[in-house]
């Protein structure tokens, strides 16, 4: 249903969408699809396909738009922290409405100076009455301005009054996550970042000056909001892993129609031995990216931890991606560097898949520690 989806709706429109953001009716055809909800469960919306549904149809999707695999990865993200920390009426205010696509979340953990070093972040929430108070700023928000709600990553201040009860001493202990509907008083989404590639999924700043935020949006314990993000972040992983895939396959097959289609030396160029080891490697390590990210989800899948899987499979799937979207160029030669031709779109759309949700040196460090220690800590 997907790869359906993507031929006949994305592929035709990508380019659009990369000049001029994903449009609002792709995304409503998406949710129809039940594809913004793809592992949540069907009691609150979703579509209860688990981590091995969603990776396959994200995959699916990004071959057709990057983008708007970009969208629907980053909101399932919200989601599934709504779903694994939240409370039957946080579920009812801030899951099902989102889980049907009806509305769009974001996730809001990184700062200025708190990127890889997430723990670093200084944003603040103090109680005040039946309030938190949110005070500062977030960067690099993805799905930012269209979403509705966002997990926003605070060093929370339970006692009310000056610094004193916050656990910033704790540091990873300090961190508490709340969801904020973004249209509180006191949120600024910030100007609209331009981007080297997924150019149509929106992207901005987001900042909060004293936000009025009910004390029942605390989602998941006090002080362990850095636990929540890290362990949520794994589910991102596998998403921007099935991203990585769609675009990566979508060079190959680009790039394999090319060598049969283009004539060098009285032949086609796939009967050259130059253009056949480009195509055995793209082909040997796609495979392979995808036997590590479906692997992942299907450990996902059944409760146990899979951090390391999770970061492998990410890891795989993103150096892939630019491997492929790179040699793919490389086949096309000058056409690739056109427009004319999707593959520079994929080269551009690739590279964030080794930045976002985890850099490929963060996530080449939690592969070795696990290695080194043995298992989790
Ligand atoms: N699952 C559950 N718990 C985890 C965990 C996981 N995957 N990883 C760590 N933890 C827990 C640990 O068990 C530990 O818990 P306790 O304090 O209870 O013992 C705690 O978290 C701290 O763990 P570490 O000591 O390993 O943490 P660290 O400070 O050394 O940092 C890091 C580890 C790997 C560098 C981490 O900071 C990290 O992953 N950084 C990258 C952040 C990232 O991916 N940011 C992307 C932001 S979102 C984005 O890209 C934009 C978007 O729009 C989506």
């Amino acid at each position: 249903m997907c790869r359906r989806f993507a031929n006949e709706r994305l592929v035709p429109q990508a380019q659009e969408f990369d000049r001029s953001k994903v449009s609002l009716a792709t995304l409503a055809e998406l949710a129809q699809l039940g594809v913004l909800g793809v592992c949540n469960a069907e009691a609150w919306g979703g579509a209860g396909f688990g981590k091995l549904g969603y990776v396959t149809a994200i995959e699916e999707v990004s071959k057709g738009c990057a983008s708007t695999a970009a969208i629907a990865s980053v909101h399932t993200l919200y989601c599934s922290c709504i779903e694994h920390f939240g409370t039957d009426a946080q579920k009812k205010e801030f899951l099902e409405p989102f889980a049907s696509g009806r509305k769009i979340g974001a996730f809001a953990l990184t700062e200025a100076n708190a990127g890889s070093d997430a723990a670093n972040i200084k944003s603040d929430a103090t109680l005040e009455g039946d309030h938190w108070i949110v005070t500062g700023e977030k960067v690099f928000v993805s799905n930012v301005p269209m979403a509705s709600a966002a997990v926003v990553f605070v060093r929370a201040n339970p006692h009310g009054g000056a610094a004193a009860g916050r656990a910033d001493h704790l540091r990873n202990g300090g961190i508490s996550a709340i969801i904020v509907p973004l249209d509180t008083p006191g949120v600024t989404v910030g100007r609209s970042i331009e981007t080297l590639g997924i150019r149509g999924a929106p992207l901005a700043s987001l900042s909060f000056d004293g936000c009025r935020v009910p004390k029942a949006n605390l989602l998941g314990e006090m002080h362990r909001g850095f636990q929540l993000a890290m362990a949520e972040l794994d589910g991102g992983r596998l998403g921007m892993a099935a991203q990585a895939l769609g675009i990566a396959e979508a060079s190959l097959a680009l790039a394999t129609q090319y060598s049969r289609d283009r004539e060098s030396f009285g032949q086609p160029i796939g009967t050259l031995q130059a253009i056949q080891m480009k195509l055995a490697d793209m082909r040997t390590r796609v495979e392979s990216a995808r036997l590590l990210t479906l692997s992942a989800a299907a450990k996902a899948d059944t409760g146990e931890r899979y951090t390391v899987e999770a970061a492998m499979a990410k890891l795989s799937a993103s150096e892939t991606a630019t491997f492929c979207a790179h040699q793919t160029i490389q086949i096309l030669g000058g056409y690739g560097f056109t427009s004319e031709f999707a593959a520079e779109r994929h080269y551009r759309d690739a590279r964030i898949t080794e930045l976002y949700e985890g850099t490929s040196e963060i996530l080449r460090i939690v592969i070795a520690r696990h290695q080194y220690r043995g298992g989790y800590r």
